[in-house]
């Protein structure tokens, strides 16, 4: 740990991270044997063990202004992603200019403190700045995504752990759906299914290193929508395999809730099985676990989404082509689920890892024990 990480994460911290580091070098058995020391062992280094990474979603705003989560980060995550800094509408203030000005903040913060970087999207349907609607047509919209991605994830080369390439592609829920599943986005309006094909290819081309990854949502649950989207994610996946489009890996976000929407680990367990048998790998990209339909009992709560944390990941770690998690936010202090999913008594959410003081929650203790658990990849 260098300097400024004692600064970061404070003496009386630091010194027990480093402690915690040291011992790690042992034998797993003899950590278990001490008890306490392993329970203290932060999620990044549970993970490393078995040859996986851990980490989160990360905003500039909170990791500049919060020296609590920015030592929370350090100790707890072996990779991050920024939160909206890479996304067309934080990028690109105008069709010919992009402002890096964040997104390089969080690399260098990475960087310093031996934390991976995955980059988060490059294509969305969603996050797209002002003026794109009344800019892009289907005359110029090749150059336009050809140009976005050659550019940042060129600027990034060699530095990008992965790349989500394409966001949602994918949404039988909805209404004017095109052939297959297909989102009716900007991009598929404008350019028709081939824009995903030209991305992974332009995003192969400007960054060889980084894992090109198909990021996707509703896959998780046990419902006639997240059922319709399995498929059609399959059907894509196996599309552009066939057509030698350069997709890695697809990230499931596992955005979870308990309302009403059933978890079937076999039903999982058989579609990670189905991705990895493409010869891809996979990553949870964006877990965390909405608790707004739970009681405002704080220990209830807690138990029940750390419940489903236990229950979702020893699933998908059973899967070897799982690499790597990351959870949507480290500390409930900066979930997205408070603004987008509040509870109707208004009493904050608790969806992640780590408490609004940065303290883990029976949550941390599911996932820590889901990584212990996991085979060696
Ligand atoms: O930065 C501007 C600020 O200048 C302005 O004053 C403010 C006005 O509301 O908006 C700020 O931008 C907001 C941005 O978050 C940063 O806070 C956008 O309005 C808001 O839409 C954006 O929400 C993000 C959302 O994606 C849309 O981009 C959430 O934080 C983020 O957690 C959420 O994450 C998505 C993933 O990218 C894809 N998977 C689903 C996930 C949850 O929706």
């Amino acid at each position: 740990m260098t300097e400024k990480d004692e600064a970061i994460m404070g003496r009386r911290s630091f010194l027990k991270h480093a402690a915690a580091l040291a011992i790690a070098s042992t034998s797993f058995g003899q950590i278990c044997a001490w008890g306490q020391t392993n329970g203290d062992a932060p999620l990044r280094e549970r993970a490393a063990r078995k040859g996986l990474i851990y980490g989160s979603a990360v905003n500039y705003g909170a990791l500049t202004r919060d020296t609590k989560l920015a030592a929370s980060v350090v100790r707890e995550c072996g990779i991050v992603v920024p939160e909206n800094e890479l996304k067309w509408e934080a990028l690109r203030p105008s069709l010919d200019k992009f402002d890096f000005t964040q997104g390089d903040f969080i690399l260098d913060f990475a960087k310093k403190n031996n934390i991976l970087l995955r980059g988060h999207t490059l294509v969305w349907h969603q996050a797209l700045p002002k003026w794109f609607e009344t800019t892009v047509n289907s005359q110029n919209a090749e150059q336009v995504l050809r140009n976005h991605i050659t550019t940042a994830a060129g600027h990034y080369a060699g530095k990008m752990h992965s790349w989500d390439v394409v966001n949602e592609a994918i949404a039988p829920w909805d209404k004017d759906k095109q052939s297959d599943g297909m989102r009716n986005s900007p991009w598929y309006k404008l350019l028709g299914p081939k824009y995903i094909d030209i991305a992974f290819k332009a995003a192969a081309a400007a960054d060889p290193k980084a894992i090109l990854v198909l990021n996707q949502d509703h896959l998780e649950h046990d419902t006639k929508i997240d059922a319709q989207s399995r498929a059609a994610t399959l059907r894509l996946l196996k599309r552009l395999k066939a057509s030698a489009t350069p997709v890695h890996a697809l990230g499931i976000e596992s955005h979870l809730s308990m309302d009403g929407e059933i978890f079937s680990p076999g039903v999982f367990r058989t579609f990670l099985k189905d991705v990895a048998e493409l010869g891809l790998k996979i990553m949870i990209t964006e877990l965390d676990v909405t608790d707004i339909m739970f009681s405002q009992n704080i220990n209830k709560r807690d138990k029940l989404v750390a419940n489903k944390y236990e229950e979702f990941l020893s699933t998908a770690l059973q899967e070897k082509a799982v690499i790597g998690v990351l959870t949507w936010g480290l500390s409930d202090k900066y979930t997205w689920l408070s603004k987008y999913m509040p509870r109707d008594d208004k009493a904050a959410v608790r969806p992640l890892p780590l408490d609004e003081n940065f303290n883990r929650k029976p949550a941390w203790n599911a996932i820590a024990g889901a990584f212990d658990k996991a085979e060696n990849r």
